[in-house]
């Protein structure tokens, strides 16, 4: 059965298809995103297609993020051809080519449908991230006044990788640089050091995805977040932060906001390994996808 659906290497062209694979399962990433994520990816994304028609049938692929850590995402199977070890098969493929590489941290952040596979490959849990939306009033909200932040642009990329890589314990210099580029990204500057920023993807029309949101103080914190929720007027915003026992502000900010808490994943490592991160600083990861 293998040789009727072979595995590729999927490349930019293949976006469109992966999207539809993803909309299969109620996935909603635009091709865009999905054209992101492939870049991102440098050459680790598969596909499994159908060899006579060529339909792309299940998906998966990997960031590396330096020879530090590996993040895997968007592994899919399209609803009808679930339950017949495609996701099994790109898993191994993907975890085989990151251990031959000798990348220590293969982490991911696992959907609960994911998660019973993961388990069975050797990952662990580490802590829930959940899952938190709301909608924003057309009104513009109250100017939290903080002078230090601004928009950022490419000539803090240098310096906001720095401040990330504490964070999250491994540089994501060409993830970021795609969020200032084509997103929007806000820092706190003080006299020339970096003491947060809040990224914000735009998926879709009138919806914005908070990630890579991180401050010293949770006073900066707060203020980050409604300098951002300020230009996002109308919009419909998610925001995954760590699970509270990991920071005890995050949730009375995002409820200042009417934000609700609907699921999320859990986020996992690959073996016994401990992950190079400084949670403390961390009000929500840049997505599940990018960690
Ligand atoms: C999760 C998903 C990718 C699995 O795809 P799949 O191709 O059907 O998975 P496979 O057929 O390779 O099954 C893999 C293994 O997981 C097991 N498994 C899958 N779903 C399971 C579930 N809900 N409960 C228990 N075990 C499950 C299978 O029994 C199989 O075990 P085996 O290899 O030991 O026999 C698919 O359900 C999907 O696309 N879901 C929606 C998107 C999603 O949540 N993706 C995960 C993102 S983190």
């Amino acid at each position: 059965m293998a040789g009727d659906f072979p595995l590729r290497r999927l490349t930019l062209k293949d976006a469109g298809a992966a999207s539809a694979v993803g909309n299969s399962v109620d996935w909603d990433h635009s091709p865009k995103v999905w054209q992101h994520f492939i870049r991102w990816s440098e050459q680790g994304a598969y596909g499994i297609t159908d060899w006579r028609s060529g339909e792309l049938l299940a998906t998966g692929l990997s960031i590396r993020y330096a020879q530090q850590r590996a993040w895997i995402a968007m592994v899919i199977t399209h609803r009808r051809y679930q339950g017949l070890g495609f996701a099994r098969r790109i898993m191994e493929t993907m975890i085989d080519k990151l251990q031959k590489r000798e990348i220590p941290e293969i982490m991911l952040d696992a959907s609960s449908f994911g998660r019973p596979l993961y388990e069975k490959l050797g990952f662990r849990a580490l802590y829930d991230v959940p899952y938190w939306q709301t909608v924003l009033p057309e009104q513009r909200l109250p100017d939290p006044k903080v002078k230090t932040i601004r928009r950022a642009t490419l000539d803090d990329l240098g310096k906001i990788t720095a401040f990330d890589h504490v964070t999250f314990g491994a540089p994501r210099e060409h993830v970021l640089k795609t969020f200032i580029e084509e997103y929007r990204v806000w820092v706190d500057m003080r006299d020339g050091e970096v003491h947060g920023f809040l990224g914000a993807m735009i998926p879709k029309r009138r919806a914005a995805s908070i990630g890579g949101w991180q401050h010293h103080t949770p006073d900066g914190a707060a203020a980050l977040l409604a300098t951002a929720l300020r230009d996002l007027r109308g919009y419909a915003v998610s925001v995954s932060p760590p699970e509270a026992s990991l920071n005890s502000h995050v949730e009375s900010i995002l409820k200042t906001y009417h934000f609700a808490s609907t699921g999320g994943c859990t986020r996992m490592i690959l073996g016994d390994v401990e992950p190079l991160e400084d949670r403390s600083r961390l009000y929500s990861i840049m997505a599940y996808g990018l960690g």
